[in-house]
């Protein structure tokens, strides 16, 4: 067997898979998160340990998978959260993660310091959400904490060092950190001296594929595995995303809709240039990377709307009940601004709208419209590889839009595209455990992999009537950005 260690924001999620790429078991463990001031968002690494450490307990006495035949392990983690040890490789202090927003001077200092060249060298712009503005963050408010800090790890990574005892960190990730010089491949030395950061601080960098050793005797003790199962790099949640998703091509698409929504893009060249208006991050593949643009407000614009007026419906009522409203919605429009937006605006500020709103609309109006709307948010991010010259034939839709056939057709219609989904859907700890089958050597490559262990549903395809319909209408939506920019407040 591999185990695909999936270490997110609200739980770790741990499956055994053979080698035909069915899951064998699964077992998951919630973890809290500790928000104690606005925009703080925090987790205690230890949580992380015992967590994955339980998954892998009951893994081995309530499903019964010996450890002795559990050959390998990888994981996919949650991006960003810097994790910060002394030099006893101790933790210091909570864990900063991906969605904690207290970090808008540090990027704005980075920003008004290296502009442009900052983006040349990492590829990305300095959101609050990412590694470097948390650490800028920590050494200004906690002095003390930041003079002990040997070395920063992410939090996948930190699971890892515990397992086998070795710091490392893996390229998808690390570019997360925007201390990555990606075109080179190394560690930025002109952001770390532009910072005062010590590079010693930047760990070992591995591939998603390579060895990171095997588990150590105390975590073999610790956790009852087997001191012979082979431990390999991993990769950012995104990135194993992307791999479970059979996104190994320049001509697939991942739209995924969770709480927020991810458009990802595979890409060959690290010189294409999307100005830091998307997310561009090595991917989990060797020598490959992929572009992506992350809408704030997906499934959580649905969420809100069905807390907030459909309480008497089931989720799956009131997205079926979609189907009573034509396309474009009688003229009913919504922007999913509703927590600020990240792609294409990266704008904190912005909130979300309804226009044309009319006296005959029904609330089943209401619900394609917020369908809908996010969908043409989804289309503002692949316009963007439009202008690019970035051409692909397949969209590959994960979450929460490909569970309903209505969703799935209304994506083909406004992307223009052929969606396609899974039919075994299981998100980055599919692509973990992929991750170490290739590491293992089960398979020659990822492609080999995907074949045994991806497997694709229904096809829709766009119906041209509507498909010129949502191109009109997707004019009009890219406009309420900014008529309604002044007056969001
Ligand atoms: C990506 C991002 C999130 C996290 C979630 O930049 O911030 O998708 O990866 O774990």
């Amino acid at each position: 067997y591999v185990l695909g260690v999936d270490l997110g924001t609200s739980a770790v999620k741990v499956s055994a898979m053979d080698r035909s790429g069915e899951i064998v078991a699964q077992q998951s463990f919630d973890y809290p998160l500790i928000q104690s001031r606005p925009e703080y968002s925090e987790q205690n690494p230890e949580d992380w340990i015992s967590g994955t450490t339980v998954a892998i307990v009951r893994l081995i006495l309530d499903d019964h998978i010996k450890p002795a035949e559990i050959s390998g392990i990888s994981f996919s983690g949650q991006m960003h959260g810097l994790v910060l040890l002394d030099e006893n490789n101790q933790v210091l202090r909570p864990a900063i993660l991906w969605n904690d927003t207290r970090t808008t001077k540090q990027r704005k200092e980075i920003e008004a310091k290296l502009g442009n060249k900052f983006i040349d060298i990492t590829k990305n712009r300095p959101l609050e959400g990412f590694t470097l503005p948390k650490m800028l963050w920590v050494k200004e408010n906690e002095p003390n904490i930041w003079s002990k800090a040997k070395t920063f790890l992410l939090p996948k990574d930190y699971v890892r060092y515990r397992m086998t005892g070795q710091l490392a960190m893996d390229y998808s990730d690390a570019t997360g950190t925007v201390l990555l010089d990606v075109k080179n491949g190394q560690w930025s030395q002109e952001i770390c001296n532009a910072f005062d950061i010590p590079i010693s601080m930047c760990p070992p960098l591995m591939q998603s594929v390579d060895s990171a050793g095997h588990i150590s005797d105390s975590y073999a003790i610790f956790s009852g595995l087997d001191t012979h199962t082979e431990v390999f790099g991993g990769a950012a949640d995104n990135a194993a995303g992307a791999v479970g998703a059979g996104i190994l091509s320049p001509n697939m698409v991942l739209s995924s809709i969770g709480t927020s929504g991810v458009v990802l893009k595979y890409e060959e060249d690290p010189n294409v240039d999307y100005h830091g208006v998307l997310q561009f991050e090595d991917h989990a593949i060797p020598a490959s990377y992929y572009s992506m643009g992350v809408t704030l407000a997906a499934g959580y614009s649905l969420n809100w709307f069905k807390r907030t007026f459909a309480q008497e419906q089931s989720f799956d009522e009131m997205v079926a009940s979609a189907g009573d409203s034509p396309v474009g919605a009688n003229g009913l429009l919504y922007t999913p601004y509703i927590v600020g937006e990240r792609a294409p605006y990266a704008d904190a500020d912005i909130r979300g709208s309804f226009t044309g709103v009319d006296g005959t609309h029904k609330k089943h109006d209401f619900v394609r419209a917020v369908m809908e709307g996010i969908i043409f948010s989804f289309r503002d991010i692949m316009d963007i590889y439009d202008q690019n010259h970035k051409e692909f034939d397949t969209v590959v839709a994960i979450g929460g839009g490909a569970k309903s056939p209505l969703w799935l057709q209304i994506q083909a219609d406004i992307f223009n595209k052929k969606v396609v989904s899974l039919t075994n859907e299981q998100g980055p700890g599919m692509g973990a455990a992929m991750i170490a089958a290739v590491g293992l050597g089960w398979f020659k490559d990822f492609q080999e992999c995907a074949e045994k262990f991806v497997h694709f549903g229904k096809s829709y395809v766009p119906n041209p009537e509507n498909a010129e319909k949502y191109a009109q209408l997707h004019q009009i939506y890219s406009q309420v950005y900014e008529q309604t920019k002044s007056i969001s407040q």
